[in-house]
């Protein structure tokens, strides 16, 4: 497979994952915690103290540890 093919292919998969949780995750970040998964860039709104110890990223499946305030 030609590499255009490939990006391009890596270009909807990428509008796959966002499409997915944009409207599921996306919040008013006023005044919250933003966090960002340091493998994929995912960032949780909110409190991450609040998860689980065995809290996921839900796009990359990293644990809670990757996770950086920002
Ligand atoms: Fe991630």
């Amino acid at each position: 497979m030609e590499i255009k093919k490939k990006q391009e292919k890596h270009g909807e998969r990428t509008k796959a994952i966002l499409d997915k949780y944009a409207g599921k995750y996306a919040k008013e970040t006023t005044g919250q915690k933003v966090y960002s998964c340091s493998v994929c860039g995912f960032e949780y709104v909110g409190d991450l103290n609040n998860e689980p110890d065995d809290y996921k990223c839900p796009v990359c499946n990293m644990p809670k540890a990757v996770f950086k305030e920002i």
